[in-house]
Protein backbone atom coordinates (compact mmCIF):
# COMPACT_ATOMS: atom_id res chain seq x y z
CA UNK A 1 0.00 0.00 0.00
CA UNK A 2 1.00 3.30 -0.58
CA UNK A 3 0.56 4.57 2.52
CA UNK A 4 3.89 2.37 3.66
CA UNK A 5 6.13 3.52 0.77
CA UNK A 6 6.88 7.00 3.01
CA UNK A 7 9.28 7.96 5.58
CA UNK A 8 9.25 5.81 8.49
CA UNK A 9 9.86 8.88 11.48
CA UNK A 10 8.25 6.73 14.40
CA UNK A 11 10.50 3.40 13.50
CA UNK A 12 11.52 2.20 16.56
CA UNK A 13 9.22 3.72 18.55
CA UNK A 14 6.33 2.18 20.80
CA UNK A 15 3.32 3.86 21.06
CA UNK A 16 0.34 3.02 23.53
CA UNK A 17 -3.49 4.63 22.82
CA UNK A 18 -6.53 4.60 24.03
CA UNK A 19 -9.72 4.62 21.33
CA UNK A 20 -13.81 4.80 22.06
CA UNK A 21 -16.16 5.04 24.26
CA UNK A 22 -16.30 3.41 28.04
CA UNK A 23 -19.45 0.96 29.15
CA UNK A 24 -20.42 1.90 32.78
CA UNK A 25 -22.40 -0.68 34.23
CA UNK A 26 -25.78 -0.17 36.26
CA UNK A 27 -26.58 -4.08 36.26
CA UNK A 28 -26.34 -6.76 34.30
CA UNK A 29 -27.79 -5.68 31.34
CA UNK A 30 -27.53 -1.79 31.30
CA UNK A 31 -24.26 0.37 31.36
CA UNK A 32 -24.12 4.33 30.55
CA UNK A 33 -21.66 5.25 28.07
CA UNK A 34 -21.72 8.07 24.88
CA UNK A 35 -21.42 8.29 21.12
CA UNK A 36 -17.62 7.76 20.51
CA UNK A 37 -17.05 5.66 17.20
CA UNK A 38 -13.32 5.30 18.32
CA UNK A 39 -12.50 6.32 14.70
CA UNK A 40 -9.75 8.89 15.73
CA UNK A 41 -7.72 6.65 17.50
CA UNK A 42 -8.05 4.16 14.93
CA UNK A 43 -7.09 6.41 12.37
CA UNK A 44 -3.67 7.02 14.62
CA UNK A 45 -3.34 3.51 15.15
CA UNK A 46 -3.31 3.02 11.56
CA UNK A 47 -1.12 5.87 10.66
CA UNK A 48 1.10 5.27 13.48
CA UNK A 49 2.13 1.53 11.91
CA UNK A 50 2.43 3.23 8.02
CA UNK A 51 5.12 5.51 10.02
CA UNK A 52 7.00 2.86 11.62
CA UNK A 53 5.41 2.32 15.14
CA UNK A 54 4.93 -0.55 17.14
CA UNK A 55 1.39 -0.14 18.00
CA UNK A 56 -0.98 -1.39 20.69
CA UNK A 57 -4.28 0.37 21.18
CA UNK A 58 -6.61 -0.11 24.19
CA UNK A 59 -10.28 -0.12 22.88
CA UNK A 60 -13.30 0.27 24.52
CA UNK A 61 -16.69 -1.08 22.47
CA UNK A 62 -16.65 0.24 18.89
CA UNK A 63 -17.60 -1.75 15.54
CA UNK A 64 -14.09 -1.26 13.67
CA UNK A 65 -11.94 -3.23 12.22
CA UNK A 66 -8.64 -3.66 13.77
CA UNK A 67 -5.96 -2.42 11.80
CA UNK A 68 -2.96 -4.29 10.03
CA UNK A 69 0.01 -5.02 12.87
CA UNK A 70 -1.98 -3.15 15.37
CA UNK A 71 -1.89 -5.06 18.85
CA UNK A 72 -5.35 -4.86 20.04
CA UNK A 73 -6.66 -4.78 23.64
CA UNK A 74 -10.64 -4.35 24.27
CA UNK A 75 -11.72 -3.11 27.35
CA UNK A 76 -15.16 -1.80 28.81
CA UNK A 77 -15.17 0.06 31.71
CA UNK A 78 -12.60 2.81 32.65
CA UNK A 79 -11.26 1.16 35.61
CA UNK A 80 -10.57 -1.95 33.23
CA UNK A 81 -8.98 0.80 30.37
CA UNK A 82 -6.92 2.24 33.17
CA UNK A 83 -5.62 -1.37 34.36
CA UNK A 84 -4.73 -2.20 30.57
CA UNK A 85 -2.67 0.76 30.18
CA UNK A 86 -1.00 0.57 33.17
CA UNK A 87 0.19 -2.62 32.54
CA UNK A 88 1.13 -1.96 28.96
CA UNK A 89 2.62 1.03 29.80
CA UNK A 90 6.54 -0.22 30.80
CA UNK A 91 9.04 0.74 28.06
CA UNK A 92 6.42 2.67 25.63
CA UNK A 93 7.90 5.85 23.83
CA UNK A 94 4.47 7.61 23.77
CA UNK A 95 0.93 7.73 25.13
CA UNK A 96 -2.28 9.30 23.25
CA UNK A 97 -5.01 9.19 24.80
CA UNK A 98 -7.95 9.24 22.36
CA UNK A 99 -10.57 7.24 24.40
CA UNK A 100 -14.19 9.17 25.25
CA UNK A 101 -13.35 7.90 28.93
CA UNK A 102 -17.14 8.58 31.08
CA UNK A 103 -16.21 10.79 33.68
CA UNK A 104 -18.64 9.19 36.37
CA UNK A 105 -19.94 5.38 36.60
CA UNK A 106 -22.39 3.97 38.69
CA UNK A 107 -21.76 3.87 42.53
CA UNK A 108 -23.28 0.40 43.12
CA UNK A 109 -23.63 -1.98 40.43
CA UNK A 110 -26.46 -4.17 41.04
CA UNK A 111 -26.19 -8.06 41.24
CA UNK A 112 -29.31 -8.65 39.08
CA UNK A 113 -31.66 -6.52 36.67
CA UNK A 114 -33.09 -3.30 38.22
CA UNK A 115 -36.59 -4.03 37.97
CA UNK A 116 -39.34 -0.61 37.47
CA UNK A 117 -40.70 0.96 40.10
CA UNK A 118 -41.32 4.97 40.92
CA UNK A 119 -42.45 7.14 38.47
CA UNK A 120 -38.62 8.88 39.33
CA UNK A 121 -35.39 6.88 39.95
CA UNK A 122 -32.25 8.26 41.11
CA UNK A 123 -28.74 6.77 40.11
CA UNK A 124 -25.79 8.08 42.11
CA UNK A 125 -22.57 8.13 40.46
CA UNK A 126 -18.57 8.22 41.11
CA UNK A 127 -16.03 9.89 39.28
CA UNK A 128 -13.71 7.69 37.60
CA UNK A 129 -9.71 7.80 37.60
CA UNK A 130 -8.69 10.07 35.37
CA UNK A 131 -6.35 7.24 32.73
CA UNK A 132 -4.36 10.51 31.05
CA UNK A 133 -3.49 12.02 34.32
CA UNK A 134 -2.58 8.71 35.72
CA UNK A 135 0.08 7.90 32.91
CA UNK A 136 1.38 11.72 33.05
CA UNK A 137 2.54 11.00 36.79
CA UNK A 138 4.06 8.37 36.14
CA UNK A 139 8.13 8.31 36.19
CA UNK A 140 9.93 7.27 33.94
CA UNK A 141 6.54 8.07 31.53
CA UNK A 142 6.07 8.58 27.59
CA UNK A 143 5.18 11.44 25.79
CA UNK A 144 2.05 11.99 26.49
CA UNK A 145 -0.54 13.42 24.27
CA UNK A 146 -4.35 14.10 25.41
CA UNK A 147 -7.08 15.13 23.64
CA UNK A 148 -9.55 17.79 24.32
CA UNK A 149 -13.47 17.81 23.41
CA UNK A 150 -15.11 21.00 23.92
CA UNK A 151 -17.96 23.12 22.74
CA UNK A 152 -16.69 26.48 23.82
CA UNK A 153 -13.54 28.46 25.15
CA UNK A 154 -11.46 25.77 22.75
CA UNK A 155 -8.27 27.14 23.28
CA UNK A 156 -8.51 28.19 27.11
CA UNK A 157 -9.93 24.54 28.51
CA UNK A 158 -7.38 22.89 26.37
CA UNK A 159 -4.21 24.42 27.46
CA UNK A 160 -6.01 24.55 30.74
CA UNK A 161 -6.01 20.63 30.57
CA UNK A 162 -2.45 20.74 29.05
CA UNK A 163 -1.40 22.09 32.12
CA UNK A 164 -3.54 20.60 34.86
CA UNK A 165 -2.76 17.17 33.44
CA UNK A 166 0.65 17.95 32.84
CA UNK A 167 0.91 17.12 29.26
CA UNK A 168 3.59 17.46 26.60
CA UNK A 169 0.76 18.28 23.76
CA UNK A 170 -2.98 18.31 23.50
CA UNK A 171 -5.56 18.36 20.72
CA UNK A 172 -8.41 20.58 20.97
CA UNK A 173 -11.51 19.71 18.85
CA UNK A 174 -14.52 22.52 18.69
CA UNK A 175 -17.24 19.56 18.77
CA UNK A 176 -20.07 22.31 18.67
CA UNK A 177 -19.41 22.74 14.54
CA UNK A 178 -20.48 19.93 12.28
CA UNK A 179 -18.22 16.93 10.99
CA UNK A 180 -15.89 17.16 13.25
CA UNK A 181 -15.37 15.13 16.35
CA UNK A 182 -17.62 12.35 17.87
CA UNK A 183 -18.66 10.27 15.20
CA UNK A 184 -18.15 12.26 12.12
CA UNK A 185 -15.34 11.63 9.61
CA UNK A 186 -13.55 14.39 9.62
CA UNK A 187 -12.18 16.64 11.99
CA UNK A 188 -9.81 20.00 12.39
CA UNK A 189 -7.96 19.54 14.99
CA UNK A 190 -5.61 22.53 16.49
CA UNK A 191 -2.08 21.17 19.02
CA UNK A 192 -1.28 22.52 21.80
CA UNK A 193 1.75 22.28 23.53
CA UNK A 194 3.45 24.49 26.45
CA UNK A 195 5.14 27.41 24.06
CA UNK A 196 3.30 26.50 20.56
CA UNK A 197 0.36 25.78 18.42
CA UNK A 198 -0.63 24.21 15.35
CA UNK A 199 -3.93 24.31 13.20
CA UNK A 200 -4.49 20.89 11.21
CA UNK A 201 -6.79 22.54 8.76
CA UNK A 202 -10.26 20.72 7.99
CA UNK A 203 -9.70 16.92 6.46
CA UNK A 204 -10.41 13.11 6.95
CA UNK A 205 -9.21 11.74 10.47
CA UNK A 206 -6.82 9.48 8.39
CA UNK A 207 -5.01 12.81 7.31
CA UNK A 208 -5.76 14.44 10.95
CA UNK A 209 -4.05 11.23 12.14
CA UNK A 210 -1.24 11.42 9.93
CA UNK A 211 -0.87 15.41 10.81
CA UNK A 212 -0.94 15.15 14.35
CA UNK A 213 1.73 11.89 14.35
CA UNK A 214 4.05 14.36 12.27
CA UNK A 215 4.01 17.20 15.02
CA UNK A 216 4.56 14.34 17.70
CA UNK A 217 7.46 12.91 15.50
CA UNK A 218 9.08 16.22 15.54
CA UNK A 219 9.08 16.89 19.08
CA UNK A 220 10.37 13.60 19.75
CA UNK A 221 13.26 14.11 17.76
CA UNK A 222 13.86 17.30 19.80
CA UNK A 223 13.78 15.87 22.93
N1 LIG B 1 -9.44 11.16 29.93
C1 LIG B 1 -8.96 10.03 30.56
N2 LIG B 1 -9.61 9.51 31.64
C2 LIG B 1 -10.74 10.09 32.10
C3 LIG B 1 -11.26 11.26 31.46
C4 LIG B 1 -10.58 11.77 30.37
O1 LIG B 1 -7.93 9.48 30.14
N3 LIG B 1 -11.36 9.57 33.16
C5 LIG B 1 -8.68 11.72 28.80
C6 LIG B 1 -9.35 11.62 27.45
O2 LIG B 1 -8.97 10.44 26.78
C7 LIG B 1 -8.81 12.86 26.73
C8 LIG B 1 -8.57 13.85 27.85
O3 LIG B 1 -8.52 13.09 29.06
O4 LIG B 1 -7.55 12.61 26.14
C9 LIG B 1 -9.57 14.94 27.99
O5 LIG B 1 -10.86 14.41 28.08
P1 LIG B 1 -12.05 15.43 28.30
O6 LIG B 1 -13.33 14.68 28.55
O7 LIG B 1 -12.01 16.48 27.22
O8 LIG B 1 -11.56 16.16 29.64
P2 LIG B 1 -11.84 15.92 31.15
O9 LIG B 1 -10.53 16.04 31.86
O10 LIG B 1 -12.64 14.68 31.39
O11 LIG B 1 -12.68 17.22 31.53
P3 LIG B 1 -14.21 17.62 31.17
O12 LIG B 1 -14.91 16.41 30.61
O13 LIG B 1 -14.77 18.10 32.46
O14 LIG B 1 -14.07 18.73 30.13
CA1 LIG C 1 -14.58 14.15 30.32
Amino acid sequence: EALNAGPKPLAGKKLLLTAGPTREALDPVRFMSNHSSGKMGFALAEQAVALGAEVTLVSGPVSLATPAGVTRIDVESAEQMLEAVLAALPGQDIFIGCAAVADYRPLAVADNKIKKSNERMVVELVRNPDILATVAQQQPRPFTVGFAAETDNVEQYARDKLARKGLDLIAANDVSKPDQGFNANHNALTLYWADGHKSLGHSDKGQQARLMLDTIADHLACQ
